[in-house]
């Protein structure tokens, strides 16, 4: 059985590409139904549209509050009945009406070795603090911003010289092979929350 994935965008979609990329492989055990963001003019859209995808906007500015906009998000996603949301550079934060639909069945990437530097510009956050390590972390969302149990991190070396453009660059490609990678694993049944570990299971399960 193929799992079937909605991708939550605000912008340039780079993840969405490299997610919708693994899902063209035949042997991958999931595809992306539909893409939904809340900027009209999204790239994420386009990249959508490219690749025979559902693009979908929802204008927040249609709603009065955000879990109006959210009851209509998980209204979508239900409608076309996915198995799985995963936030890949979608700017707003989530409220418990849609954490309640998707718990335990919504991925989130973030460009930082988590629990350091949620928020906003996390690769800023780690050059002023003078790491040396950053990196990047899937995880499933809960109801704070980037936070929830973790799937999967990466790390790269931070060069003297970095800047936050070199250093995003070189945190961007390993998120792009995380994401499919944590989605793999999620689809082929691996992934078992414990409190706030992910336990990965060695056998697939279909
Ligand atoms: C990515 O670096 C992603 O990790 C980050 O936004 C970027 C989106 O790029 N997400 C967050 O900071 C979430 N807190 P993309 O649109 O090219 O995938």
């Amino acid at each position: 059985m193929t799992l079937a994935v909605g991708v939550l965008a605000s912008g340039r979609g780079s993840n969405l590409q490299a997610i919708l990329d693994a899902c063209a492989r035949p042997e991958f055990p999931a595809r992306v139904v539909v893409v939904i963001s809340d900027r009209e003019r999204a790239l994420a859209l386009e990249r959508a549209r490219a690749a025979g995808v559902e693009a979908l906007w929802i204008n927040p500015k249609d709603f009065t509050d955000r879990e109006a906009f959210d009851l209509a998000l998980v209204r979508e996603l239900q409608a076309r009945q996915v198995g799985l949301v995963c936030q890949a550079g979608y700017m707003r934060i989530l409220s418990p009406v849609y954490i309640r639909a998707f718990a335990g069945r919504s991925l989130n990437i973030h460009p930082s070795l988590l629990p350091a530097f949620p928020g906003l510009h996390a690769q800023r956050q780690a050059l002023e603090h003078g790491v040396k390590v950053a990196g990047a972390t899937v995880h499933f969302a809960d109801e704070a911003v980037d936070s929830g149990p973790i799937v999967m991190q990466a790390a790269v070396p931070v060069a003297p010289d970095d800047t936050e453009e070199t250093l995003s660059a070189r945190i961007l490609a390993e998120e792009h092979r995380i994401y499919p990678e944590a989605i793999r694993l999620f689809a082929e049944g691996r992934l078992r929350i414990v409190g706030r570990q992910v336990i990965v299971n060695a056998e697939a399960r279909r």
